[in-house]
């Protein structure tokens, strides 16, 4: 049987990602965008108008193909595991593990997971706290201060919004600007690219409104809202045999396609090849898998994904990034791209694209969300519905033999809410409180107990392991496939563990060793009172 906290995750789950974005047919049209720009204004980096053509004049055989992978709801190791099952054996063309774009909503998120997964290379973007619907500022920015407090998340780095079920109001869109996000990525492009009056925009600022979702989203379109420089990311609808009238936007597998009654993996491998070639073939907009994991994870209790699925999806992956010029990026990777636009020849030169492991000494203990590095460092906090792990002191662990798991360092006093994202940390007696990222720090160098930047001086940096592309290089082909179809990856993050059984108590016999060591060593520090 499922433990509680298994099945309220799993149902909580299942509930905001079966409804999470569906479309119909057109949810624009050009007599509602009444959209114009003026282009000759309107100039990257800060300012691009919605279009279907290349930025930057390029010509569509010089744009790299971006398919674009996001992610939507809580981070957990079986959530992650899932994305693995598509990412994790591919490179990009410059021999990059791809990245993808990671839409975290508070419920449910394993903290940890979400710095691990950050460190790894991928974006965390916002998803709102709990979940909801055109939602407030406090939704929107209390999920960014927990995902900062609890995950060292920089602000800088988060940069993106996903609303939840696609729902979004010109408010929303508002209060992201106000809040210096950088992009919204909630829109939907609703019409194929062959067709006339295609609403498959290229991304682009809101300093002339909106012009995608026009008949949808009430007081947007017709030059509004005006936004400058923040940016749209289009959503880019599949489209089946019907054309308009058969899209297919987020977890495409899961919907019957041609009209029919039961999904149907073929036909769906069928119309998403056909949509990439007529993007491909065309002004090379984006395509974008946007998932939601849970459905696709074998590790979860009581899901049952289905293996053809998996195995057909990434068969489109290995089909699409066979061809030439076809990437798998993020949302944060593909506007880098964008704001700068340079032909496909010059693509070595792009930052964004590079993949950078930051160097740092494998014995390091820190939190930092390099597993080697946070090994033993995490704790476990436990409210009564919300559970996740976060950092625990180096300290405490760095004068102790044991790892000391159940001490509860880092972990808020009480369940982070809308009126309070923040609480305050829970803090034994005579331990100091873990010190929050600074912006002036990257999160793999932060110590969050010296308080310290262990990258403040030369010995320590981000290294490009990136090979070199194009002409000069071996391919402008990636490499590798998903694991499913010939071969399981292996897991990535350890099995899953519910919060109450991997929560145990310290013997008292274990206390009076720490507090012997602590003595032992600092002599000033009295904590046989403290646990
Ligand atoms: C969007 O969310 C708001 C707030 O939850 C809700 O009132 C509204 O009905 C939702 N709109 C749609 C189209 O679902
Ligand atoms: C999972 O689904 C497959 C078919 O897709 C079925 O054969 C199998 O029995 C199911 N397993 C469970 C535990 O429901
Ligand atoms: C970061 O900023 C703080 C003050 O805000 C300063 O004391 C510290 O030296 C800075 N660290 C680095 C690595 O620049
Ligand atoms: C890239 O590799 C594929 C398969 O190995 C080959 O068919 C293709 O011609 C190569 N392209 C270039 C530009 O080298
Ligand atoms: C959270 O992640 C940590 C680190 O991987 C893991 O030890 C813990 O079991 C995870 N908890 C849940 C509920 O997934
Ligand atoms: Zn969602």
């Amino acid at each position: 049987m499922l433990s509680y906290f298994l099945l309220g995750f799993l149902t909580h789950l299942l509930a905001v990602a079966s409804d999470d974005g569906g479309i119909t047919g057109p949810t624009t049209s050009s007599d509602a965008a009444g959209y114009s720009c003026d282009a000759s204004k309107c100039k990257l980096p800060t300012c691009n108008c919605a279009s279907t053509s290349p930025p930057g004049g390029l010509k569509p055989s010089d744009v790299p193909m971006f398919i674009v992978f996001t992610a939507d709801d809580a981070v957990q190791s079986y959530t992650l595991d899932s994305v693995n099952q598509f990412l994790a054996q591919r490179k990009n063309p410059n021999g990059c593990v791809p990245k993808m774009t990671y839409f975290t909503s508070l419920m449910y998120t394993n903290y940890t997971l979400v710095t691990d997964w950050f460190m790894a290379g991928n974006e965390i973007a916002d998803h709102t706290m709990t979940h909801v619907g055109d939602p407030s500022v406090d939704e929107i920015n209390g999920n960014a201060v927990a995902l900062n407090a609890l995950a060292g998340i920089s602000q800088s780095s988060l940069q993106g919004f996903r609303a939840p079920f696609l729902n979004y109001s010109v408010n929303t869109l508002k209060r992201l600007y106000a809040a210096q996000f950088t992009y919204d990525s909630s829109a939907t492009s609703s019409i194929p690219v062959t067709d006339p009056g295609t609403d498959a925009f290229w991304p682009y600022t809101l300093d002339y409104g909106m012009a995608n979702d026009c008949l949808e989203v009430e007081g947007s379109c017709k030059g509004q809202p005006v936004l400058p420089g923040f940016w749209e990311i289009p959503m880019y609808a599949f489209f089946d045999e019907l054309g308009v009238a058969g899209p297919h936007l987020m977890d495409p597998w899961l919907d019957a396609p041609n009209g029919g009654s039961k999904p149907d993996d073929a036909a769906t491998l069928t119309y998403m090849k056909d949509t990439f070639t007529a993007h491909y073939n065309g002004n090379r907009q984006p395509i974008g898998l946007y998932t939601h994991p849970i459905h696709l994870s074998t590790t979860y209790p009581g899901v049952n994904a289905s293996k053809s699925t998996i195995d057909m999806i990434n068969q489109f992956l290995d089909w699409a990034t066979a061809q030439q010029n076809v990437w798998i990026v993020s949302n944060e990777q593909l506007l880098a791209w964008v704001k700068n636009p340079v032909p496909v020849s010059q693509l070595n030169n792009v930052d964004a694209l590079k993949c950078t492991p930051p160097q740092i000494d494998a014995s390091a203990k820190i939190c930092n969300g390099i597993p080697n590095n946070e090994n033993g460092l995490l704790s476990h906090c436990t409210f009564p519905d919300f559970s996740f792990s976060t950092c625990v002191s180096q300290f405490s662990v760095s004068l102790c033999s044991q790892p000391l798991n159940d001490f509860e360092y880092g972990c808020p006093e009480v369940e982070p809410t809308l009126s309070n994202p923040n609480p305050a940390q829970q803090v034994p007696d005579g331990l100091q409180p873990r010190f929050r990222l600074p912006a002036n720090c990257s999160t793999a160098f932060w110590d969050p107990i010296g308080n310290k930047c262990l990258c403040a001086s030369d010995s320590c940096a981000f290294t490009d392991i990136s090979r070199p592309i194009g002409p000069a290089g071996a391919n402008f082909t990636g490499g590798g496939t998903g694991g499913s179809s010939n071969g399981i990856p292996q897991p990535s993050s350890p099995a899953y563990v519910p919060f109450s059984a991997g929560v145990s108590q310290l013997s008292g016999l274990s206390h009076l060793v720490l507090c012997a060591s602590v003595g032992l060593l600092f002599g000033i520090v009295e904590c046989s009172k403290h646990f």
